[in-house]
C-alpha cells in the first residue's frame, strides 16, 4: 500500500504515519524528519535546508524530490511506504507521479486531515518529542509520565525549534498558498479521503484506517 498523508502543520499526519506503518508494516517516510536529520549532521544538504526550516518556508523542491527519489526506491519500501508531508507543492506532487510511473506503481490513497487553524497552533506550541526514538507527546494533551522523559524509550523530550507562534504562523500561512492546492489536484485523479482531524488520537486512526482499506 501507498499512501500519502496530507495536511497543514500539526494536523496530526507524523502521529497517524507512526501508527499506520506499525499497523500494516510498512515506512513512515517524512521529509521533516529526513531534512531535520540532515541539519543536525551538518551536511551540505542540511546546511541548504536549515534556514528555510527555521523561517517556516519550505525546502527548495530539487531538495527534497532528490530524498524521495533515492528513498522510495530503497529495499523497505518494497512492499508500500506512507509519505508524511511530500508531496507540499504541485511541482513535488508531478515529479513524484512521474518517478512512481517509471517504476510501474501507484499511489492507493491520498488521506486528508482537516483541523483548524486554533486547534493547529494549540497542538504545535504544545508538541514535545524524543530526540531518541521520535515519539511525540503534548504538554496538555499527551503528557509523558515524567516532564521531559519519553515513556517509551526513555530519551530527552524536546520542542522542535518551528514550533513557535510565529514561525507556526508562517508555517500555516506557506500551507494554505502552497499546499492546500494539492487536494484539488488529487480530488481530479480521484483518490482524495478527507478525515476530520478532531477527536483522539485512536478515533481519527480507525476513521483512516476504514478509509483507506
Ligand atoms: P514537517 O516536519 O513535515 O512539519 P509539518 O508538516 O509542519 O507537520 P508537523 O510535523 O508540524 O505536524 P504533523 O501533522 O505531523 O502533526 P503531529 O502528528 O506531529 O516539516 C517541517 C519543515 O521541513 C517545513 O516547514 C519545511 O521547511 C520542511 N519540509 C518538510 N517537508 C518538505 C517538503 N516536502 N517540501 C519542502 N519543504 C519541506 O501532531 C502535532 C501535535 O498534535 C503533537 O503534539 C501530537 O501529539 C498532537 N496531536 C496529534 N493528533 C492529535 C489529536 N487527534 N488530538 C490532539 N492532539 C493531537
Amino acid at each position: 500500500m501507498r499512501l500519502i498523508l496530507l495536511g497543514p502543520p500539526g494536523a496530526g499526519k507524523g502521529t497517524q504515519a507512526r501508527m499506520l506503518e506499525e499497523k500494516f508494516s510498512i515506512p513512515q517516510i517524512s521529509t521533516g524528519d529526513m531534512l531535520r536529520k540532515a541539519v543536525s549532521d551538518g551536511t551540505e544538504l542540511g546546511k541548504r535546508a536549515n534556514a528555510c526550516m527555521g523561517d517556516g518556508q519550505l525546502v527548495p523542491d530539487e531538495i527534497v524530490i532528490e530524498l524521495i527519489k533515492e528513498r522510495i526506491k530503497e529495499d523497505d519500501c518494497a512492499g508500500g511506504f506512507i509519505l508524511d508531508g511530500f508531496p507540499r507543492t504541485i511541482v513535488q506532487a508531478e515529479k513524484l507521479g512521474e518517478t512512481l510511473a517509471e517504476m510501474k506503481l501507484g499511489i492507493d490513497a491520498v488521506v486528508d486531515f482537516e483541523v483548524d487553524v486554533q486547534e493547529l497552533i494549540v497542538r504545535l506550541t504544545g508538541r514535545r518529542s524524543c530526540s531518541n526514538c521520535g515519539a511525540m507527546f503534548h504538554d496538555e494533551t499527551r503528557p509523558p509520565e515524567k516532564t521531559g522523559v519519553c515513556d517509551r524509550c526513555g530519551g530527552e523530550l524536546h520542542q522542535r525549534l518551528d514550533d513557535n507562534r510565529e514561525t507556526i504562523l508562517k508555517r500555516l500561512e506557506v500551507y494554505k498558498n502552497e499546499t492546500a492546492p494539492l487536494k484539488e489536484f488529487y480530488r481530479k485523479q480521484g483518490n482524495l479521503k478527507t478525515v476530520e482531524g478532531r477527536g483522539s488520537v485512536e478515533e481519527i486512526f480507525s476513521q483512516v484506517c476504514a478509509l483507506i482499506s
